[in-house]
């Protein structure tokens, strides 16, 4: 198995803190370990570090590189693409140099990770990990699964069939649904949402990329050389609508454990340690008479009297104040900014 992680997006979803040149996988939050550092850590138990694979582009090289240096894991390989065109093509790039460039074999499982979640505990996580990779080694696409929570927009919904290889046969797969459809499966109880890993093997990438996306396939039907040469033509699409809405291999194995894309400030506030008051507190923070709030300093000290339910992020140069239950409007507020100038 080869473990690939994903680690060239961009996105601003937690500015102030997130930035295009600095994204969410490289954040420590509330001080410890980035968040790109506890993904290699996870899979530091099921695999050697000169087995994984980290993706990303040169604007995020050296980022990629202390963070290897401080899980003790720089033997791990740092693959280049020479632009961002999104996880499909970073995911039919890696598989050609597994094959290429490491001489892995047809059947080697690729383990495709993103880098910028939180999971635990790291037990369970390997447990689901060495299912899938069994899975996978039978030619499936072997996804896992979390119970959904919320009829959440922003995240791929997957319908669970018959048992099979330990999880479940998918029978669909709806990638960022409208929210009156992801209200629609949780109303019909047999849908997890996708948490953004894959295991499949290297010709079944290459076989489901020939298939449902000709033009990335051909980006990278030969070497490894031309596959970068090619690789700024190739459409910038997921793997999600390139791949997993359209294959008929997919295998769900339900991940019964917490995980968190935390995607946005209010999902930060609920994965942190609270204090008895129900805050959290990150940085040099003080609160008085504050409750379910969340303070987060990155220099100056940040003192909250009074607040309920909101959020505060400090750094050098903004500081944003919002409502909980409102964060996912940083978006626009970013749009906004930008227009400024
Ligand atoms: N190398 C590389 N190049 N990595 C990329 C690129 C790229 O161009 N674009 C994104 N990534 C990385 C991100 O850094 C992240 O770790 C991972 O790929 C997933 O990309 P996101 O952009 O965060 O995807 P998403 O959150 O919108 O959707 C995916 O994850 C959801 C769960 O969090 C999908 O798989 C959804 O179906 C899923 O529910
Ligand atoms: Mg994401």
């Amino acid at each position: 198995m080869k473990v690939v992680i994903l680690a060239g997006g961009g996105g601003t979803r937690l500015f102030p803190l997130s930035r295009q040149d600095y994204p969410k996988q490289f954040l420590r939050l509330q001080g410890g370990k980035s968040l790109l550092a506890q993904t290699v850590e996870r899979f530091l138990a099921v695999a050697n570090p000169a087995d994984m694979v980290v993706v990303t582009n040169q604007v995020y090289y050296h980022h990629v590189q202390t963070e290897l240096r401080l899980c003790g894991a720089l033997a791990a390989h740092i693959l280049l693409e020479p632009a961002a065109r999104n996880t499909a093509p970073a995911i039919a790039l890696a598989a050609r140099y597994c094959a290429d460039v490491l001489g892995c074999g047809d059947e080697e499982v690729l383990f495709v990770s993103p880098s910028d979640h939180l999971i635990s505990p790291v037990d369970g996580f390997v447990n689901a990990v060495k299912q899938a990779v069994e899975g996978a080694g039978q030619g499936k696409i072997v996804t896992l699964g979390v119970l959904p929570e919320k009829p959440e927009t922003g995240y791929g919904y997957i319908q669970a069939g018959a048992p099979c290889h330990g999880g479940f046969a998918v029978t669909g797969f709806t990638e960022k649904p409208e929210r009156s459809v992801a209200e629609a499966f949780l109303r019909q109880g047999n849908y997890y949402w996708n948490s953004g890993m894959y295991a499949m093997q290297i010709e079944t990438v290459f076989a489901e990329l020939k298939s449902h996306a000709p033009e990335i396939y051909n980006g990278v039907a030969e070497s490894f050389e031309q596959s970068l040469a090619r690789f700024e033509q190739m459409p910038s699409v997921s793997i999600d609508y390139a791949v997993a809405e359209k294959s008929d291999r997919g295998i769900v194995i339900p991940l019964s454990l917490f995980w968190s894309d935390i995607g946005s400030w209010d999902a930060i506030f609920d994965a942190l340690t609270k204090d008895e008051e129900g805050n959290v507190l990150a940085g040099d923070c003080h609160a008085i008479d504050c409750h379910e709030s969340l303070l987060m300093s990155n220099g100056r000290l940040v003192a909250g009297i009074g607040l309920t339910d909101t959020l505060v992020v400090e750094t050098s140069d903004v500081i944003v104040v919002a409502q909980k239950g409102h964060s996912q409007k940083i978006k626009s507020l970013v749009e906004q900014l930008r227009g400024r100038g």
